[in-house]
Parts: structure tokens; sequence; C-alpha cells
């Protein structure tokens, strides 16, 4: 069991108020508050440590490499990556999966050749596959949803074929927190040949994720979305897929030797982080990785499954609420997407903020998911490790207070 009453001292944000409420947070999946270590962190860096990486002979310059590269190797124990040079930062899972569809997918896949994703992936993990199947002449292929909102896996086998370049998939849905079963859809990838790109934004900060248990040949995710700063994110591919791939961008780091007219690549991980990185966000990371190890993403997980279970539990008996998304926590992580009927999610979100109640709405960047379920947009209730069982009061009593409103508007409504 998480002890979130001393876990919430650790984040000055959650002690403040909002329209004259404490906060009730609950927007993670979007991005996550830091810690005043993560915090501290940055302005140590910049207070006592600054200077640029991979450059200088000078201690401060020495010491800095030694930082960022420290953090490259938190992040490869983190997922497991059998080598830390296989980890290359990036500015979030958006640029990374950019930088597999520019780097990889458009040299390598040819017209004819078809692509796999899912209905409810990311805008960022579908609208970079969108432009490479226009670009190439592919055909993208997306796993439906069964009646439960799980992808449906005999479809998806049919899907993937002797013709699929790439199964470019989620782990786990933003919108409907369901926790896919990747195993047999990347099993059934490696037997077709095809290469898998996991987009593990929402699962790498909620519970373990190791590349070689998946056997993936890339994955992604963000720093932000687990206590980091925005900015930072990461792309791990096996080596010698990165070795075979040219360089994302031009400019200094990325480079062995240059002429007047010409240059040779440089070495990885450098050949893909061109210019000089966020090296002040990756510190912070590495500070968020402490934070969450000292944790640990186990007892995350399980703090965020009675929560969602809490949740789901309380919600159901709200009338008038439909929950999108499957129905049990077992196969859910802690975030839950919903209507209120008769309210516009906008105006549902911002009746919660008057109370203090931060949730998402609109379309989560997922509108064919939106187009699935035939609505404009949802609202989203997302946990995290400083969520606790009487936030999810106050969200629920937010929510009967809602329901009061409308049931007045209408009310009038029906006088006048
Ligand atoms: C599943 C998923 N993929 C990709 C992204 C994009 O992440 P970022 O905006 O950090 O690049 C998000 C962000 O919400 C996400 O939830």
């Amino acid at each position: 069991m998480l002890n979130t009453e001393r876990i919430r001292t650790d984040f000055p944000i959650l002690q403040r108020e909002v329209n004259g409420f404490p906060l009730v947070y609950l927007d993670n999946a979007a991005t996550t508050q830091k810690p005043q270590a993560v915090i501290d962190a940055i302005v140590r860096y910049y207070a006592y440590e600054n200077a640029n990486i991979h450059r200088g002979v000078h201690t401060l310059s020495q010491e800095a490499t030694n930082h960022y590269e420290q953090v490259r190797r938190q992040v490869a124990a983190l997922i497991q990556a059998p080598d830390a040079d296989s980890v290359i930062f990036t500015k979030g899972t958006t640029e990374s999966v950019n930088m597999v569809m520019k780097c990889w997918a458009a040299p390598q896949l040819k017209a004819g050749q078809n692509l796999v994703l899912s209905w409810p992936e990311h805008h960022s993990n579908l609208v970079p596959w969108q432009m490479l199947a226009q670009a190439n002449g592919l055909a993208l292929r997306l796993i439906p949803l069964n009646a439960e909102g799980e992808l449906d896996l005999s479809a998806a086998e049919s899907l993937i074929d002797g013709n699929t370049g790439l199964l470019a998939i989620q782990q786990m849905s933003n919108v409907l927190g369901s926790l896919h079963d990747l195993k047999p859809l990347i099993a059934a990838a490696r037997r077709q040949g095809a290469k898998v790109l996991v987009d593990g934004a929402q699962s790498v900060p909620h519970l373990p994720v190791s590349v070689q248990d998946l056997d993936c040949d890339f994955l992604v995710f963000s720093a932000h979305k687990m206590l980091g700063p925005t900015g930072v994110g990461v792309l791990c591919a096996r080596r010698e897929l990165l070795d075979s791939m040219p360089p994302y961008q031009g400019g200094g780091a990325m480079i062995k030797e240059v002429w007047p007219e010409r240059h040779t690549w440089g070495e990885l991980p450098y050949r893909f982080e061109a210019g000089t990185p966020n090296i002040s966000g990756v510190v912070g990371f590495g500070a968020a990785l402490d934070y969450l190890e000292q944790i640990g993403l186990e007892a995350i997980w399980e703090h965020e499954q009675m929560l969602v279970a809490y949740a789901l539990d309380k919600m159901k008996a709200l009338d008038g609420l439909t929950i999108y998304g499957p129905q049990h926590a077992a196969q859910r992580s802690g975030i839950v997407s919903f209507n209120l009927e008769g309210l516009h999610p906008q105006d549902l979100g911002e009746i919660l903020d008057q109370q203090g109640v931060a949730i998402r709405t609109g379309h989560h960047c997922c509108q064919p998911l939106m187009q699935h379920y035939g609505v404009s947009g949802m609202a989203r209730a997302s946990f995290y490790l400083y969520n606790t069982p009487a936030e999810v009061d106050t969200l629920v009593s937010a929510l009967q207070r809602a329901q009061r409103l409308l049931q007045r508007r209408q009310s009038r409504l029906r006088q006048t």
C-alpha cells in the first residue's frame, strides 16, 4: 500500500487551491505533476553543473556529460534495454514515433506493404503513419475494438500478413485505459517478418515494461507523463536497426567527421541527438526515475488498480453516466473516460474545475476513437501515485453537483 499522505507532501502543487477548493488533479494521462526532488535536480543543475555536454574537457562539461549519460543508463535499466547506446533521448513520444517513421520506415517500406495500427491509437502514433502511407503508397490497417472496448485479437491476426511492414501499437489506451495484450500480436508480427513499435506513453509510467519481454523493435515514451519534465522522451530500438538508420537531423554531435562538401555519421546514440539536447530535462528525468524506483512501479500499479476499481464502482452508480472501455478494473489502468447525459464534456469539465477538480475533456487526440463511439468528445479522469480514494469521492460528488445543475437547468427550460 502506498503512503499517499507522505507522497503528497513531495509535490508542492498538490498543496494549492483552485477556485477556493483543494486541487484534485485527475489529468495525469495528459501530464503528471513533479515532485520537489525533480524540481530541485533541475535547479541544482543550472545553479552548479550547467555546461554543454560531450564537447568540453573542463570539469563542468565532464560532470554534465556524466550526469546525462548516467540517466541514459538508468532508462536502459528501467526498460531492460540490453544496451544503453540503443536509448535515444528525444523531445517526447511524438518525436520518437516521427524519428522511426522518417529514419527507419520511410526508407524501408515500399508500395504494396501495409502498416497495422489500432483504432484507439493516439494521433501521435497515427498521423505520422498516415503521412508515410501517403508518401510511400502503403495501406493502413486499424485493429478494431470489440464490444467490450478491447482490441479484437482475432481480427488483428488476419490484418497482420506477409505484406505487413510494421505493427505500430499502443500498450495502453489514453482514453479507454485498457491495457492491451500485445504478446499475441507481436508474435503474429514476428511470424510475418514485420517490425514492431510499441507506444509506451501510457504504460511505461505505470507498470514495469521490458523491451526484452515485449520482444518489440522500438519502444517510445515521454518523461513528462512519469514525473519528469516536458520536452524529454525516449526512443529505444534494437541496435542493429539503429545502426542501419540514417540520422534524423544534421548538425553538431551527430557526425564523425565533416569536410566542406560531405560528412560521416557519428556513433550511437549520438547519431540521433543532433545539437545541444535538453540536458536539464534529462537530469530532471533522472530524478523522476529515482523517485519512481524508490516507490516501485509494481506498488504504483497496484495503487492505481485499487483507485480505478473504487472509481468504477462509485461512478457506475451515477444515473446517466456512460463509462467507455472495459468495465472491469482488472483490464484497465487508472484512466476512466465518461460522458454525462445532457452535458457537453467541456461544460462538465468547467463545472468540475469550479470545485478544484482537474479532468481532461475533448477528443484526447483520438478522433477515430470518438468516431467509433459516435461522440464529439469525452471527459476523462486519470490517476497516479499521489491520488487517493477521497479524491475519487470528491470527483463523484462534483459529478453529482453537475447532475443537479443540469436537472435545474432542464426544469427551468420546461417552465419557460
Ligand atoms: C498513448 C499516447 N501516445 C502518445 C502520446 C504523445 O505523447 P507526447 O505528447 O508526450 O509526445 C500520448 C500523450 O498523451 C499518449 O497518451
